[in-house]
């Protein structure tokens, strides 16, 4: 195989796939030295910044670049001679379908988009792909190839269909960089009160992680609890006016999340229609108020 891009997924994935038995025989990346670093972890393989340096007995192609950069590189490994109908090429890319890879599937090669749901820095260990979904999405012929790919990395794959990658992404990036942030905004706003110096993660980590054994075993309805989930439109008051007078900016974030509490409190039953309605409106006219302040 060979690895384009020596970043945080290229090195998961090489340092993975070379435990599991495959042979890395190229790294090429932007920077020579990135593509150098990786290829001493996996066996010294060539490392090079040109695409003409992957080898033609390679048969999978691993593209772990950049969202952006995937149609360009793609484009140039294209133009280089190379058997691409007997080389599968996957980019590792979310959002975007195996499309991205076009000039690849019209030399030949069966093309795939392949996910690692999961969450990598460069410094992420190999077992980080135990058990994870990979979404897999391509031609049939480049699907098999993924589906075997993914049981190598010890991880199962998941077919998306092309129509449902951005919002499948959509939804990931939610579980990840969404909670991240939301931790941020928590921060954030502990960092207005007298617990300032307070450590956010040791002061709310065992309820994060109580909320989300809750959430493994209820489901995210079940586990809704709070002033909004019991109607209590006096609390949420006192949340909206807080905020106004500290970080006026989190208010329409507030608004949104209490919106989604209040409709998911509503379809498990356990916040009438009635009770829910005066709720809607003190949060759409909260964040009405703060946009006009903004303005
Ligand atoms: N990180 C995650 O949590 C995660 C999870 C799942 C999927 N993904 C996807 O995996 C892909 C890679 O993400 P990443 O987080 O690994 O990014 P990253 O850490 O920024 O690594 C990207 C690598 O690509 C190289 N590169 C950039 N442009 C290039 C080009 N034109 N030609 C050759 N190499 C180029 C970079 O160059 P240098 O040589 O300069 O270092 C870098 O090593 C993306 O499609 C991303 O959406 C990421």
């Amino acid at each position: 195989m060979a690895v384009i891009g020596a970043g945080a997924v290229g090195t998961a994935l090489a340092r993975r796939l070379v435990q599991a038995g495959y042979a890395v025989r190229a790294v090429v990346s932007r920077t020579v030295a990135d593509a150098e670093a990786l290829a001493e972890q996996v066996g010294g393989a060539p490392a090079s910044d040109r695409m003409a340096a992957v080898p033609p007995e390679v048969r999978l192609v691993l593209l772990c670049v950049p969202d952006d950069a995937i149609p360009a590189v793609a484009k140039q490994l294209a133009a280089t001679e190379h058997p691409w109908p007997q080389t599968v090429v996957a980019h590792t890319s979310g959002g975007r379908s195996a499309s991205a890879l076009a000039p690849l599937a019209d030399a030949g090669a069966p093309t795939l988009s392949f996910h690692p749901l999961q969450t990598f820095a460069r410094d992420t260990p190999p077992e980080a792909f135990d058990d994870i979904a990979i979404a897999i999405e391509g031609e049939e012929e480049a699907l098999v190839a993924g589906r075997a790919l993914a049981d190598a990395l010890g991880a199962h794959p998941v077919v998306l269909s092309t129509a449902d990658k951005a919002r499948y992404h959509c939804a990931a990036a939610l579980a990840s960089n969404g909670l991240a942030a939301l931790m941020g905004t928590v921060q954030e706003v502990l960092s207005t009160t007298s617990l300032r110096e307070a450590d956010p993660t040791a002061l709310f980590g065992p309820l994060v992680e109580h909320t989300w054994a809750n959430v493994q075993e209820r489901g995210a309805e079940g586990a809704l609890t709070g002033p909004v989930a019991r109607g209590d439109r006096d609390t949420v008051a006192a949340h909206l006016e807080a905020l106004s007078e500290t970080t006026p900016h989190l208010v329409p974030l507030y608004a949104a999340l209490s919106t989604e509490m209040a409709r998911m409190a509503v379809r498990r039953g356990s916040l009438a229609p009635d009770e829910a309605r005066p709720l809607f409106k003190q949060l759409r006219e909260a964040v009405q108020s703060a946009q006009g302040m903004s303005r």
